[in-house]
């Protein structure tokens, strides 16, 4: 084997490595929780989930009749065996199409026995989400809900779009600036799920800065994981309330941007007293109500050259992020208020 194709081989094992961390089912069913209505009469497919072991298929199998589900897909990557983090060592994988003719009589309400007695179908491939064989399934689906390998998240969302399917997934929150994700953002395509911020992961025992949960499992807290979502949801209909009055000595003007700091989210200026360009934290997505409030572009799309309007002529230095005293600030979104918005306080 050539040197590059060793290298290679051993980049995509360790970042297969890093995408082995495993959801629990209370953070499933508190974010899922808040979609029920969208669930009805559809296929559910969890296609980064070995339904042997995975809880988002855990969920959707209990709560296959109180969500009125019509089918439920699940499949692995490259695992015949039922370990909890796959070792990839497998050329194939399993799945399991679950539908509303197996509940006769309800014989497999019970899960474990299902695990247990249920006969896996198995893949020709390897259960890539990417090959043909997945796609097909894929295809079958209505919503797809999932935390799929982050290392190929936009690869991951790219094809979801690209077969128009609704999806409820966890990605990292820095996935919020990717260029290939944030413009779905900014045209509300996709938008941030309720349930964000520090959750646990079941880990392997290599992984760093772990710990062993009550029950002896090691798992990692991990701080910067988000839902993603194409599904509404009521929180993004909230109206943020608003009660600062705009001054300028609390919101500087960017040295280099055409438009103030916002530095925190809860201190948004009231429209009647500034209605100009607004740069706020990434976090402000968890709060966009869409009927509220515009969103302009990021960082990367000044840089780009997309939002030439925002760019100060006369500053000579860089536009990768906003500058205050020559601090360079951490990355921004460009909002606006929307015109004719009642904000009720
Ligand atoms: C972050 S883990 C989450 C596992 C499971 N969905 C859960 O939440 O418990 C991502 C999973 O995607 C699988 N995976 C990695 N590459 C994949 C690919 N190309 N296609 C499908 N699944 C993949 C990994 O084996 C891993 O189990």
């Amino acid at each position: 084997m050539s040197k590059t194709a060793k290298n290679t081989n051993l980049q995509s094992a360790k970042r297969e490595k890093n995408d082995e961390f495993y959801t629990q089912l209370t953070d499933i069913e508190r974010e899922c929780n808040h979609y029920w209505e969208h669930f009805r009469g559809k296929t559910i497919l969890c296609n980064c989930d070995d339904p042997r072991v995975s809880n988002f298929f855990r969920h959707f199998f209990l709560s296959f009749h109180l969500l009125g589900l019509k089918k439920l897909i699940a499949v692995c990557y490259k695992n015949l065996n039922p370990d909890l983090f796959s070792q990839h060592k497998d050329e194939q994988a399993v799945y399991c199409v679950y539908d509303s003719k197996d509940r006769v009589n309800d014989q497999f309400e019970d899960y474990d026995v299902f695990i247990k007695q249920n006969e896996w179908g198995v893949l020709k491939g390897d259960g890539d989400f990417r090959s043909e064989e997945c796609i097909e399934l894929l295809k079958q689906a209505d919503i797809v809900v999932t935390n799929p390998p982050f290392s190929l998240f936009k690869e991951y969302v790219a094809q979801l779009i690209e077969y128009d399917k609704k999806f409820l997934i966890i990605g990292n929150m820095n996935a919020i600036t990717y260029k290939e994700i944030f413009p779905l953002i900014k045209d509300n395509k996709m938008w941030v799920g309720i349930n964000n911020g520090a959750k646990q992961y079941a880990v392997p025992e290599d992984y760093a800065g772990t710990f062993l949960d009550k029950h002896g499992k090691r798992m990692k807290q991990m701080g910067n994981t988000m839902w993603f979502t194409n599904l509404d949801h009521k929180q993004r209909h909230e109206p943020l309330r608003l009660g600062w009055r705009y001054l300028p000595e609390k919101y500087p003007k960017y040295e280099n941007y055409n438009a103030i700091e916002v530095s925190k989210t809860s201190e948004i200026p009231l429209p009647e007293t500034y209605n100009g360009i607004m740069g706020v934290p990434v976090s402000f997505l968890e709060k966009y109500n869409p009927d509220q409030f515009e969103i302009i572009g990021a960082d990367y799309d000044v840089k780009q050259g997309l939002l030439p309007e925002l760019v100060n002529p006369n500053w000579k230095g860089k536009l990768d992020r906003g500058y205050i005293d020559n601090e360079r600030l951490y990355a921004r979104i460009f909002i606006r208020h929307k015109r004719g918005y009642k904000n009720e306080n």
